[in-house]
């Protein structure tokens, strides 16, 4: 028996030189420049992502600025620094499967975000993009006014108590509650209850923390989510809260697909899940509870930590900026005389400064920070005089080109109007600049949910703005509460519960 033993592990040590020899030597990416133990194994990007807490993404601009605009990240996969080169590779023509190993940490592979190949992508994205186009988000946009109408009566009744908001919060208890009503046609109920939202988000923020070492450990979340209660509770009680939050949506579909119908087709809006169940662009295996419900938490987590971390940054930055927030308000006063008749988006997105206030978040927001990586499975890719084999992961990030200074000229601070000509209108500039505003991705995997996002984005801002003026201001919140520190696919800040950082919070003084 021992000798068995001895065996195995020199089976097992000549097998890991041997790779890792092909990995350094023989591999078709050893012409791409990079550090040797990226290239050796994915333990090193682990190190940034895991240990550090989602650094790696930093850490390869640094190779960057070492190695010039093409590194080998990982033993399969490159990263290009090169805004030029963006549209080239996220683009409708380029059928590019999305890389299983950095989309595994996502878990969810059923969805439509996180479907790997390209040819399945296409399916599902062709039955759920009508829902999301800027006819069907108008037919919705009064839901829309409706929640963020609830929470500004929620912040008047802060004002009467004189009670600080925590606004990082509250924006996202009202994004929860819009898409939960577009996919369900039921609101989560965020906003009522009374902790804004906190354990609800706690449950999401462990999830995406834990996820570059579900990257490196897929198999984990099948085991948390099998895990008897008890024992769940006992290993990791805030992956209780994620449990218990899978299976409130679960409850949401079934609920959903067992309604009568007459009441959901009652609705003034189209109920994304229960349609898509009904769809005629999906074959049966694509339409059973498990998959949609799957479909539901995916939308739902795509569509409320991006908006409302963009808003919660949006908002800072106009507080922060008030000559901004000054310039803003005097246009939203002369374009909305009435501040409880807020006009709809594809109104508001016409005035000029407001627009340009947008714009300029989403740029210094970035969207997703991590390196969207793509593969090419059918031919070679080529960037300037270097050859990407097919197969190969190839990955940008967002974050370099809203920082590229060719581009956006002082990149880091923000300047609403550099989006705008001259005379402050919306023109060629804007037009230019568009094409590197890279926040809700490119191409056929580009944001589903874009439309939406702006609804929502030009609803807040403007009826936040309008309704509270000059009564609006910040409550103890620094820089470091609002810095994007960690990459766990969107920016994240500091953890907003007071152990790291505080979030956004305001104080809406009281009405004279
Ligand atoms: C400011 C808000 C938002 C930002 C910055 C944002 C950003 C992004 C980015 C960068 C991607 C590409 C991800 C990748 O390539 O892996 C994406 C995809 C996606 N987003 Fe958004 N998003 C936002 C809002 C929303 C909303 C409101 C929804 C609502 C449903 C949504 C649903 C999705 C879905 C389903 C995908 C996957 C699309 C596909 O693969 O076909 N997003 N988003």
């Amino acid at each position: 028996m021992p000798d068995y033993g001895i065996a195995t592990v020199v089976a097992l040590v000549v097998a890991s030189a041997a790779g890792a020899f092909y990995r350094l030597y023989l591999h078709p990416l050893t012409h791409i420049p990079g550090p040797k133990l990226a290239a050796l194994t994915h333990w090193y990007e682990a190190y940034y992502d895991v240990v550090k807490k989602g650094q790696y993404i930093f850490e390869i601009g640094r190779m960057h600025e070492k190695y010039g605009p093409i590194v080998r990240v990982g033993p399969n996969e490159v990263h290009i620094l090169d805004s030029e080169y963006y549209n080239q590779l996220y683009n409708m023509t380029n059928r590019l499967d999305k890389y299983d190993y950095f989309y595994s940490m996502m878990g969810n592979p059923l969805a439509t975000f996180g479907t790997i190949q390209a040819d399945v992508h296409r399916v599902r994205r062709i039955a759920l993009g009508p829902f999301f186009s800027s006819k069907a988000v108008a037919k919705f946009y009064p839901q829309v006014q409706s929640v963020v109408d609830r929470l500004t009566e929620r912040m008047e009744l802060c004002a009467e108590k004189a009670e600080p908001i925590p606004l990082f919060y509250a924006y996202r208890c009202m994004t929860v509650d819009i898409i939960s009503e577009y996919v369900f046609a039921h609101q989560m109920g965020l906003l009522d209850r009374a902790d804004w939202g906190k354990y609800f988000y706690s449950a999401w923020r462990s999830l995406w923390e834990l996820s570059p070492t579900t990257r490196q450990f897929p198999w984990m979340i099948d085991v948390i989510m099998s895990m008897p209660r008890w024992m769940t509770k006992l290993t990791d009680p805030r992956a209780l809260e994620v449990v218990d939050m899978f299976a409130e949506i679960d409850h949401q579909t079934e609920v959903l697909l067992n309604s009568d119908s007459k009441a959901v087709e009652a609705q003034p809006h189209p109920t994304v899940i229960w349609e898509l169940s009904k769809s005629d662009a999906l074959p049966p295996q694509e339409k059973t509870p498990k998959r949609l419900a799957v479909e539901a938490n995916s939308l739902i987590a795509a569509g409320f930590e991006t908006t409302g971390g963009t808003l919660t940054l949006m908002t800072y930055l106009v507080l922060s900026h008030p000559n901004v927030y000054q310039k803003l308000l005097a246009e939203l006063e002369q374009a909305i005389p009435d501040p409880t008749k807020i006009p709809g988006s594809l109104v508001l997105e016409r005035l000029p400064y407001l627009f340009a206030v947008v714009k300029e978040s989403l740029r210094v927001s970035v969207g997703a920070y991590s390196r969207l990586s793509r593969v090419n499975r059918y031919e070679a890719m080529r960037y300037k005089q270097y050859n990407i084999p097919a197969g190969t992961a190839i990955g940008m990030s967002a974050l370099f080109v809203a920082h590229d200074e060719a581009i956006f000229p002082d990149a880091l601070s923000f300047i609403p109007e550099r989006w705008l000509e001259p005379d402050g209108s919306i023109g060629a500039t804007a037009l230019r600049l568009e094409h590197y505003l890279l926040a809700f991705g490119k191409g056929a995997r580009g944001c589903v949910g874009i439309n939406l996002a702006y609804a929502e984005l030009y609803s807040v801002l403007t009826t936040v703005v309008r309704r509270f003026g000059n009564r609006l201001e910040l409550y103890k919140t620094e820089e470091r509460d609002i810095e994007a520190v960690h990459d766990y696919f969107a920016g994240m800040t500091r953890r907003p519960d007071g152990s790291e950082g505080n979030g956004l919070r305001v104080l809406v003084k009281k009405q004279k």
